[in-house]
């Protein structure tokens, strides 16, 4: 019909694309390559470590693909900051917990007490 038009949704090339990801112990070998693998299906990311330094990241850009935070996740108002943090730098919600931080067991994280 003349005048009408028709939305064309186009697929997102990407599966995890607008999709954001917290992913704790990014320095270490299985966080570094968990991280690594969300972002190549289009997660943006945010990569927390006790070693942020060891964290590779792109540089900052008006819209972030990926952040580096220092965090400890055994102490619980870091972990909400990291939370804090991760939805205020991407503007979004936060869609995907990966938590590979850790030692010998020495360590314990506070994820479980973190409830909002
Ligand atoms: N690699 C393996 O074969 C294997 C097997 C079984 C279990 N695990 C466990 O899986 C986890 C990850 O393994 P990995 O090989 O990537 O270890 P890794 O040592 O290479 O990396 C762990 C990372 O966690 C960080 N980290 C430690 N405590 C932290 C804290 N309180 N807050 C924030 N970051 C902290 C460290 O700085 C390090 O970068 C470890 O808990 C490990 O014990 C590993």
């Amino acid at each position: 019909m003349a005048g009408e038009t028709t939305k064309v949704h186009k697929p997102s090339s990407l599966p995890l694309e607008g999709r954001v990801a917290i992913v704790t112990g990014a320095s270490g070998g299985i966080g570094k390559s968990i991280a690594s693998h969300l972002q190549s299906l289009g997660a943006r990311v945010a990569k927390a470590d006790l070693l942020v330094s060891e964290i590779n990241t792109s540089g900052t850009s008006p819209q972030p693909q990926e952040i580096a935070v220092r965090a400890d996740i055994s102490d619980l108002d870091q972990v909400k900051l990291l939370f804090d943090r991760t939805e205020q730098e991407f503007c979004s919600k936060i869609h995907i917990l990966v938590n590979c931080a850790g030692d010998d067991g020495s360590q314990v994280s506070s994820f479980g007490q973190y409830s909002s």
